[in-house]
């Protein structure tokens, strides 16, 4: 039985190698993707999905636009992508033109309305701020228990990137990120910096890639080459020619729960903090009373991950081709 799953992204780079993992994983059924502001203004976001899922010949997945900003904060983020971090991100993905349409419905209400009518049988893998998430909490709150697990990228322990404290997801957003890990979810899984930098993706990675030959293989190897070429400017990984691949690492983790190795932890937000605002704070050496209440990923194999993107991004064997 493949997994069904619902994307939330803020495409974004990583987050298109995502939406082409989810898309084309045999093991996989991708119910529908969400968008919302993060990495560049959620309309460039929707965009740029759209423009993801056409190269793969996957248009039958809906999309739907969510928050074009975080839900109490009005100051900030101006999207990463025209302010902070061009090198890595951009507003406009080189594919070719969407020929497809976002649906008319917002992000929130779909996806209370998607996972009330499947309760318990969709995951939703969450790679942006999780302001729609926030949002869907406030129309249902009966939200989080229809979520068969929660994945999100986000947060980190011992790394950041968009302040020396915290990391863009959660920082982006961090009273809607504060409301997520407050709320009654099954179960939520957490791929920090800390795992997604373990399992980094190397220009010679992006060239096997390239010669795979499909639409998808030769998009990421592009992108990911991006990613690179940004990260030894802006943010150097510590392995030369590399890049993390943060978003897809989500993906391939719902796909094989063993790339990632996880504890069971509390994790509460910084929301009011003059240095920390949007910290993921996470008692993993149990200094508080407080509960676990989420899984953190401290660690992701790389070799397998780099191997399930390029056993699917191959091209499909003609006797391969499902048809219907
Ligand atoms: O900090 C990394 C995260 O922020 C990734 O999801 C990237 O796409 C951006 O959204
Ligand atoms: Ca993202």
């Amino acid at each position: 039985m493949r997994k069904k799953l619902i994307l939330d992204v803020d495409t974004g780079t990583d987050d298109a190698v995502a939406i082409m993992l989810a898309g084309l994983h045999p093991d996989l059924d991708l119910v529908a993707v969400s968008v919302v502001n993060g990495n560049v203004p959620v309309e460039n976001c929707t965009d740029n999905t759209l423009r993801t899922l056409d190269l793969i010949s996957r248009s039958d997945v809906p999309v739907y636009e969510g928050l074009s900003h975080p839900i109490v904060r009005d100051d900030f983020p101006t999207p990463r992508a025209t302010k902070r971090d061009p090198k890595v991100h951009m507003a406009v993905l080189p594919l070719p033109p969407a020929t497809s349409t976002k649906k008319a419905l917002s992000a929130p209400i779909f996806l209370s309305q998607a996972f009330a009518e499947q309760p318990g049988m969709i995951t939703l893998v969450a790679v942006g701020p999780l302001s729609n998430l926030a949002a869907a909490i406030a129309i249902d709150p009966k939200f989080p228990e229809n979520c068969a697990e929660l994945i999100i990228m986000g947060g980190a322990v011992n790394k950041s990137n968009i302040t020396p404290s915290a990391e863009f997801n959660i920082w982006a957003d961090p009273e809607a990120a504060a409301q997520v890990f407050r709320a009654p979810f099954r179960k939520i899984t957490l791929v920090p910096l800390d795992a997604t930098h373990e399992a980094l993706v190397s220009r010679e990675q992006c060239e096997m890639l390239r010669g795979l030959g499909s639409p998808a293989s030769k998009a990421s190897a592009d992108i990911i080459e991006h990613r690179i070429n940004g990260y030894e400017e802006t943010q150097p990984t510590g392995t030369p020619r590399t890049a993390p691949v943060h978003d897809a690492v989500c993906v391939a983790a719902l796909v094989d729960r063993d790339i990632i190795e996880t504890k069971h932890v509390n994790v509460v937000i910084e929301t009011l903090g003059e240095y920390t605002i949007g910290r993921t704070v996470v008692d993993h050496e149990r200094r508080t009373t407080r509960v676990p209440n989420c899984h953190v990923a401290f660690h992701a194999k790389r070799e397998p991950f780099i191997a399930m993107l390029s056993e699917v991004f191959a091209p499909v064997a003609p006797d391969r081709v499902k048809v219907g």
